[in-house]
């Protein structure tokens, strides 16, 4: 049911200069999935009556993210005047006029932070009297983060950033997680107070709670046992760490979902994913975008699969695939390059060293070895000879094959398209195929082969060649 009484404002302004990047550090991806957008999930788990969410920096690409994942959140642009302070106090002139509740402030680049989290610090600041109360957390390293500072009887005081704060004050190891629930008419009168006279020329929203203090009001601050669900991003070593902890608990859902995973540490695994029952999982491998995995399936070891789908008990090993289906029961690998528009039918098979593009492969039918396959349809029951290539491309354009059904083709065939090769056809090893297969036939175009006896006695006296073949008694 709504909170009718909760606004959220996710604070997305900020440039991210740590993260070093021509991507906007709330665009970087963990599990699949950019950083803000973890965050207007969680946030639309709340089911507020407004959410706004303020930005700046590379503010279109942003809004196109916010558009997709939380439509309903009102974006506000923020104005040259920098600061998570400034952001809030835009948010908060944008809040509908009849709007009298708390305004819960969450920062963007806090993606591991779940709706649980919320609503305890929710039910915290409404059992108690404070004017605002926030997450706290004490993290590996303290570094960068904004310091905790508690008055001697141990009650919240206020809040120092690292770069304001003195050698004791960075000494102090709880963090502001930031992440605030704010009562609205107390955060409106102090948000008028904030300067920019601080080490950044920043308007911190921190100092709201040094203000409200000083103003009498009383805050609270809530820690957080697990710090990595509340630590912000702000370079990549930490987005790397928190991929990690994200990554670890997928794992860890579809193991008790029934997905055999050999060796978590090596599986990649993104939050759009599916594994059905008895799926297994070895080592090294990458389960991305909205792949789905059904049941009985193997995939791996050294597996990297984005938007695929892999059929019941299928069997993928040391391949790499992108946009390809994969039919019950198949098998591709070791070594196989699965590229978009790929569908390998039941039963089928894409073998050693092949590289498939926009092919439909039949049921049953096997491309087994050092093949490339591209443009083409083959039929069903059919076998693509070792060292088969597909010559889609005259230079300029790009042509199609169509293999028929229970097609017999030689090694090291090439398939010049456009073509056509008829069903229960044969051709030859070697053959060039440049002329449609009529049904049933075979096609064959190497010259007849010629051997010229006593060759190599004559032009090769005296080689090892020359004696073995005198000693063959032939
Ligand atoms: C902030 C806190 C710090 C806290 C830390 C927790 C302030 C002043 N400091 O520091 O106390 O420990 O988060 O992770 O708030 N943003 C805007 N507009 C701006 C600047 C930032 O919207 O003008 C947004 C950013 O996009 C980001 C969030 O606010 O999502 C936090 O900004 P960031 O620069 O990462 O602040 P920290 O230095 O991490
Ligand atoms: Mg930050």
């Amino acid at each position: 049911m709504t909170d009718n009484s909760l606004a959220i404002v996710i604070l997305a302004a900020g440039q991210g200069t740590r993260m070093k990047s021509a991507t906007p550090k709330l665009l970087h991806e963990l599990a699949g999935v950019p950083i803000i957008s973890h965050v207007l999930a969680t946030a639309r788990e709340l089911d507020a009556a407004q959410v706004i969410t303020v930005v700046r920096h590379e503010r279109d690409r942003l809004v196109e993210v916010i558009s997709a994942e939380l439509p309903a959140s009102v974006v506000v642009d923020q104005d040259e005047i920098p600061g998570t302070g400034r952001a809030v106090e835009l948010a908060v002139a944008a809040l509908p006029a009849g709007f009298d509740g708390d305004v819960l402030v969450v920062n963007g680049d806090v993606p591991l932070l779940n709706a649980a989290t919320l609503s305890n610090l929710i039910d915290a600041h409404r059992a108690g009297a404070a004017a605002a109360t926030i997450l706290s957390t004490f993290p590996a390293d303290a570094t960068g983060y904004g310091r905790i500072i508690r008055t001697e009887d141990g009650s919240l005081d206020r809040i120092v950033e690292h770069k304001d704060a003195t050698d004791a004050e960075r000494a102090v190891s709880e963090i502001n997680a930031g992440v605030y629930l704010f009562g609205l008419s107390a955060l409106r009168d102090q948000l008028a107070h904030l300067t920019t006279d601080n080490a950044q020329g920043e308007k911190y929203l921190t100092d709201i709670i040094g203000l409200l203090r000083a103003a009498g009001s009383e805050v609270a601050a809530l820690s957080v046992a697990q710090s990595w669900l509340v630590e912000g991003i702000n370079d990549r070593a930490q987005l790397s760490e928190a991929a990690a902890r994200l990554n670890a608990l997928i794992v860890r859902g579809w193991q008790l979902n029934g997905v055999t995973v050999q060796d978590p540490a090596t599986t990649w695994i993104d939050l759009k994913a599916t594994l059905a029952e008895d799926v297994t999982v070895l080592p090294g491998t990458q389960i991305l975008g909205a792949t789905a995995i059904a049941r009985g399936a193997s995939v791996g070891p050294d597996t990297t699969l984005v938007h695929c789908e892999v059929g019941e008990g299928a069997t993928v090993k040391r391949t790499d695939a992108t946009l390809a289906v994969i039919g019950a029961g198949a098998s591709v690998g070791p070594f196989a390059f699965l590229r978009p528009g790929t569908e390998l039918g039941v039963d089928g098979k894409i073998g050693t060293f092949v590289e498939t593009k926009n092919a439909k492969i039949g049921e049953g039918s096997k491309v087994p070895h050092l093949s490339y396959v591209g443009d083409a349809t083959v039929g069903v029951g059919s076998n693509v000879g070792a060292g088969t290539i597909f010559a889609n491309y005259d230079g300029v354009n790009k042509h199609s094959s169509v293999i028929g059904s229970h097609v017999r083709s030689g090694s090291h065939n090439v398939f010049v398209a456009p073509i056509r090769i008829g069903d229960g056809a044969y051709t030859g090893a070697g053959t060039v195929v440049r002329k449609d297969v009529p049904a049933g036939s075979l096609a064959i175009n190497v010259a007849p082969q010629r051997n010229i006896e006593g060759w190599v006695a004559t032009n090769r006296p005296g080689t090892d060649a020359a004696k073995a073949a005198a000693e063959s008694g032939e």
